[in-house]
């Protein structure tokens, strides 16, 4: 699929999640490109949200160029609905996220989330997590003991290039991992001392997905 196409998926899909909104909800923002179409579609559209939480300093600064009000998520405690973009989604929509850097802002926004709409082209639809990469946000000063613990499972991690994240960590990119059952690899990579958060969204799976493909845009709950 090229970049053009592809767009226009992440626009479709991320316009149809304006439906999902309800009035003066305190909407959670994620972070990516798809998102960004969503903050396109919010500022064009104008629904009447009371205010929106940013999962990032990127999405915070589209939110404001916008003119749309941007709180803390300190000052509100929860929101109402969290939208955000994925990596890779399964039939139970648990999902793998951080390709961004992102995932531990975005994941504390999910927890405190009423409602976490997913938005998706469909090439992000995956029968299984395995085989992906999983994204590990890791203090500094444990890279290469995180490292070293991986390995010694049998996996792989590799120290993304670039900047850090908006909390000043590092991200190893962890792979070669048994993703059969992600709760409990999300549980066990989140134990290792040193890591903030891994990229598994398994615990707290969307609520729904909305999918883009050639077709049109379906909305996709998770299958028992
Ligand atoms: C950032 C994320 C993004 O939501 C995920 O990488 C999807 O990005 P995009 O919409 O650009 O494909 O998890 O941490």
């Amino acid at each position: 699929m090229d970049r053009q196409t592809r767009d226009g998926l992440k626009r479709a899909a991320a316009e149809a999640a304006l439906s999902h909104l309800t009035d003066n909800a305190v909407l959670g923002v994620g972070s990516g490109s798809t998102v960004s179409f969503f903050i396109e579609a919010l500022a064009r559209e104008r629904p009447p949200i009371a205010a929106a939480v940013p999962s990032s300093l990127r999405t915070a600064s589209l939110l404001r160029a916008a003119g749309l009000p941007v709180v803390d998520l300190n000052e509100v405690g929860a929101v109402d609905v969290y939208v955000d973009g994925a990596d890779r989604v399964d039939p139970r929509l648990r999902l793998i996220k951080g390709a961004g850097g992102a995932h531990t802002r975005e994941k504390i926004l999910a927890a405190a989330a009423r409602l976490f709409v997913c938005i998706v082209d469909e090439s992000k639809l995956a029968s299984q997590l395995s085989g992906a990469d999983v994204p590990l946000e890791v203090l500094p000063v444990a890279v290469a003991a995180v490292r070293a613990t991986i390995e010694a499972a049998g996996g792989t991690a590799v120290q993304r290039a670039g900047r850090p994240t908006d909390d000043g960590n590092l991200i190893l990119d962890v792979g070669g991992l048994n993703l059969d059952e992600p709760e409990c690899a999300e549980v066990v990579l989140d134990a290792i001392p040193g890591v903030v958060e891994c990229g598994l969204f398994a615990r707290r799976p969307a609520d729904l997905a909305l999918c883009a493909g050639r077709a049109g845009v379906r909305m996709l709950r998770a299958a028992p």
